[in-house]
């Protein structure tokens, strides 16, 4: 049993499916930070929605658009307060983490010039370097590579380094989905702004796991998913101060996002509706709003607890396996382990915990660049949440000798 005063069983009646056999062996999921599980409160949010309030939003024709759209905006307003961003207005709907990155990286390109520097780290995901370098590519700007050490920590006092009177923007990763590493952001944050950046920050797998305020880290712009933080997919943040979402032009024309429309002459909506062209993804925000309010329903201070238990137990484990390397290291982690097994490809490790009904994540994680600085072509992920078990991590190690044994 777990030591967390969290209560384990009550928690995981709150997710159906957690309760299956896969393979003829109970599920253990352990790819939360692809994508974590959504409790009943999310499930009955959205069949909540459409069975008694569907309609289109913001038309304020009738009785269920008027209740869709306060459904809509609050959903907002839980966001906020979840972050706890200075007003709703900095507070976009987004498809997801890419899609923030993307309309950030592409709006800020039409003000960056040819040479101006935009600072990423080795460790990011795709997401975090792609739009990047399509933003460099329109207005000739340079991406540079802040990096990393053995243990998979950024090299802080290397940006010191890096910063010139060219930086420009400073994109990095709050949490490593490969190395579980938490950066330091508000250090790299305030290093950046003396020298006049602009912070752009990838909470994807932060807020999963610890309390984010934006205030307090005084980044520019905080971005994540719905569907990693317990809510649905097809829903993500984009958090902007105000200042710089004003001067940000808008990704996507359309519907929503104007105040008026001529041949001659369109202007644009005012916030958050500048970046929201089309109809939202309304029920996915009102369900998500649901996965918020439980979650911060739980005791998150437990949460954290329990989480590094999982991850100490899995650490500790890992050393019973002979040739298994942890990759990832540093001090401050989230519950994510990725590693390799000496001899044994990384697919063929998820293939046959698959087998035995355990479900990770392998490959390169949509981080390239960091798997060629390891040298390596993949890794195994197992990735945590607070409704996984002790007893879970347990039966991941006992697979893993018994796959070693096969191979041996
Ligand atoms: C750190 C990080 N950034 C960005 C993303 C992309 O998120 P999404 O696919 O939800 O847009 C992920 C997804 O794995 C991630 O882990």
């Amino acid at each position: 049993m777990s030591n967390s005063t969290l209560n384990l069983d009550e928690i995981r009646q709150q997710f159906p499916i957690l309760n299956q056999e896969v393979n003829g062996k109970p599920l253990i999921y352990l790819d939360s930070a692809a994508s974590a599980q959504k409790p009943l409160a999310v499930l009955e949010a959205i069949e909540h929605y459409y069975r008694n309030d569907n309609s289109n939003v913001h038309r304020g024709a009738h009785t269920l658009g008027d209740r869709a759209t306060k459904n809509f905006e609050a959903a907002r307003d839980t966001v906020q307060k979840f972050i706890n961003a200075k007003s709703r207005q900095e507070i976009i709907w987004t498809k997801g983490t890419t899609e923030a990155i993307n309309i950030i990286a592409s709006g800020l390109s039409s003000s960056l010039e040819k040479g101006d520097e935009i600072i990423v780290s080795r460790m990011e995901h795709h997401a975090n370097i792609v739009p990047w370098q399509m933003a460099a590519e329109k207005c000739g700007a340079i991406i540079r590579v802040l990096d990393i050490n053995e243990q998979g920590e950024l090299n802080v006092d290397q940006l010191d380094s890096l910063l010139n009177e060219r930086s420009k923007v400073l994109a990095v990763t709050h949490v490593s989905n490969v190395l579980g590493t938490i950066n330091p952001v508000k250090t790299l944050i305030q290093k950046a702004q003396k020298n006049g950046l602009i912070t752009v920050i990838d909470g994807a797998q932060a807020v999963p796991h610890f309390q984010v305020d934006v205030q307090d880290l005084d980044c520019d712009f905080y971005v994540f998913s719905s569907h990693k933080l317990f809510g649905p997919t097809g829903l993500g943040v984009l958090y902007g101060k105000t200042a710089q979402l004003e001067s940000l032009p808008p990704y996507q024309g359309g519907g929503e996002m104007i105040e008026r429309v001529s041949f001659d002459h369109t202007t644009y909506n005012v916030l958050p509706y500048k970046f929201e062209a089309g109809t939202p993804a309304i029920s996915e925000a009102v369900s998500f709003a649901a996965a918020i309010d439980y979650f911060t329903g739980l005791d998150r201070a437990a949460v954290e607890v329990h989480e590094q238990a999982l991850l100490v137990s899995a650490h500790e484990q890992a050393k019973n396996i002979p040739g298994l390397r942890i990759i990832g290291t540093a001090k401050q982690k989230v519950p994510v382990m990725s590693f390799e097994i000496e001899g044994l490809h990384s697919s063929d490790i998820g293939t046959l915990l698959d087998q035995q009904g355990i479900g990770i994540r392998t490959g390169h994680h949509c981080a390239m660049p960091l798997m060629d600085y390891l040298g390596v072509s993949g890794t195994a992920r197992a990735s945590f949440a607070f409704y996984n078990t002790l007893e879970e991590v347990d039966q991941l190690f006992t697979s893993l000798a018994k796959i070693q044994r096969m191979f041996a």
